[in-house]
């Protein structure tokens, strides 16, 4: 089939690619030139593993625009993944959704195109994009569109740095279309992961219990509330465990023997368990905002997704408290962070925790020092205001630290010579706030660990108290 792509962010390009992979031919456009000219040349604009890769591999079949007129005449599938970002009202700023919706609409010139919002946009953007497409036809070729055209929606569930694997390998894939044969043509497209009928990439295999792929085909609005439905609810189950993880600390029990003892129950499952700083990036916090704000328009409140914002909110002033309680002044301190991006695998800042507790650290007085292994030179270009000194390594950033802080858990940091680090600091104290470092290897080697929802054996604050 023959595929358009609107928007090269994370969304589209990954789309893209695996499209192209899988055997479809692929036309991505974007109006940003530098983007479109890095991936002609085969650079990616982001940093996602494997993403060079297969974009190698797809390459037959997968060409770059910034040419409406040459992506949208013919292609059976359009997809809209352009940027929703939030406006300084709250909501998602629709500039770019109605920007690419009247550019396919002046170039559609095909039997039939259905037009895919792949961009998470507010519940009902299917009819007005639409109605935008409709216009834009009338207004370019002066005649009705006749049926030419349908507007579908196929929300993405794909997660930052594991984004290729999680569209070739989908836990289902779901598209909504009040017309038949709009969900007929993207059956046909997704045929190929549904069935799992490629050949899995060396890099990217195919997990093994992976047979065949659900494809749960709804109306239009459906599609668009099951997108903002998962997000809140992933949302919604990482603050759970963050507020149990608080009782949990109160009453001196350990929130992953917790997450695992609840995790086990089918009913419940593992993932999204993971206690912490609470979660960041550019979805839940905008996702389950615009799903209040959706109801607000009805008349309706929800005060359980209300409550997953304001304990995510509250987790970043735990760390703030954590440092006081174990330093009991912050002003002076010198502070390090290990991580920016929001999670690691990727080069994303956006909402990252990193920056929120660096804003408040340094607010308090102190003096941050940060690492990542790939966001500093994002960091460095989109954050110039934030008063921090970027360290070249993780042992810079604990040097001479009064406290450092494992913000992302990036698996190199598991990694690192803590016994060495642990001699260079003022003080060795760790708070891993993502709990994925072995406490008892650390509190061994010297460090006063602290974890969030985890219990500090007493014994070892003895120890503190002698030296
Ligand atoms: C999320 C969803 O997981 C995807 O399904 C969805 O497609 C995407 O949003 C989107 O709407 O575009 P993403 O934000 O890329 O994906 O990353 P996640 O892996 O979901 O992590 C989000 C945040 O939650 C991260 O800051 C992560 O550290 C945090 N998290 C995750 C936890 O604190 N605990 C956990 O157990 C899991």
């Amino acid at each position: 089939m023959r595929i358009a792509i609107i928007g090269t962010g994370y969304v589209g390009l990954t789309t893209g690619v695996c499209l192209a992979y899988v055997g479809h031919e692929v036309q991505c456009l974007d109006t940003d030139t530098a983007k479109i000219a890095a991936l002609k040349s085969g650079r990616t604009p982001i940093y996602e593993p494997f993403l060079e890769e297969l974009l190698a591999d797809a390459a037959p079949r997968i060409r770059f625009t910034t040419s409406y007129e040459e992506a949208i005449p013919g292609a059976d599938v359009v997809f809209i993944a352009v940027g929703t970002p939030p406006s300084p009202g709250g909501g998602p700023d629709l500039q770019y959704l109605r920007l690419a919706s009247q550019s396919i609409g002046a170039h559609l010139d095909h039997e039939f195109t259905v037009v895919v919002n792949k961009s998470t946009v507010p519940i009902g953007s299917g009819n007005w994009v639409d109605s935008l497409i409709r216009e834009a036809y009338e207004t370019a070729k002066g005649k009705r569109p006749a049926g030419c055209f349908s507007v579908a929606s196929n929300p993405e569930f794909l997660r930052e740095g594991s984004g290729l694997h999680d569209s070739l390998y989908p836990d289902r894939v779901v598209v909504g279309s009040d017309d038949p044969k709009s969900l007929d043509t993207l059956y046909a497209l997704y045929r190929p992961m549904l069935d799992q009928s490629f050949t899995a990439p060396t890099y990217l295999p195919r997990p093994e219990a992976l047979a065949a792929v659900p494809l749960i085909a709804t109306d239009l609005a459906s599609a668009e509330l099951i997108k903002y439905a998962a997000n809140a609810f992933l949302a919604l189950k990482i603050s759970y465990i963050n507020e149990i993880s608080q009782l949990a600390e109160r009453v001196g029990a350990d929130i992953a023997q917790v997450a695992k003892g609840i995790g086990l129950d089918a009913r419940i499952g593992m993932r999204f368990l993971h206690a912490g700083i609470g979660w960041g990036g550019s979805c839940f916090g905008k996702d389950t905002a615009a799903l209040v704000s959706t109801a607000a328009e009805y008349s309706l409140d929800m005060p359980i997704v209300k409550a997953a914002r304001e304990v995510n909110r509250r987790q970043r002033d735990v760390v703030v408290e954590k440092l006081l309680s174990a330093l009991r002044i912050l002003k002076g301190r010198t502070i390090g962070l290990l991580g920016l991006a929001f999670k690691p695998n990727t080069d994303d800042l956006r909402e990252a925790p990193a920056i929120e507790i660096a804003k408040k650290l340094i607010e308090r007085g102190c003096k941050v020092r940060v690492h990542d292994p790939v966001a500093m030179e994002r960091f460095r270009r989109e954050y110039p205001g934030i008063d921090v000194i970027l360290c070249d390594s993780p042992e810079k950033v604990a040097e001479n630290a009064d406290a450092v802080v494992l913000v992302t858990e990036w698996p190199q940091y598991s990694d690192l010579d803590w016994e060495a680090i642990a001699k260079t600091m003022r003080t060795p104290i760790l708070l891993d706030g993502r709990n994925v470092l072995d406490a008892a290897r650390l509190r061994g080697i010297g460090f006063r660990y602290i974890g969030m929802g985890t219990v500090e054996p007493a014994a070892h604050l003895d120890v503190l108290v002698k030296a």
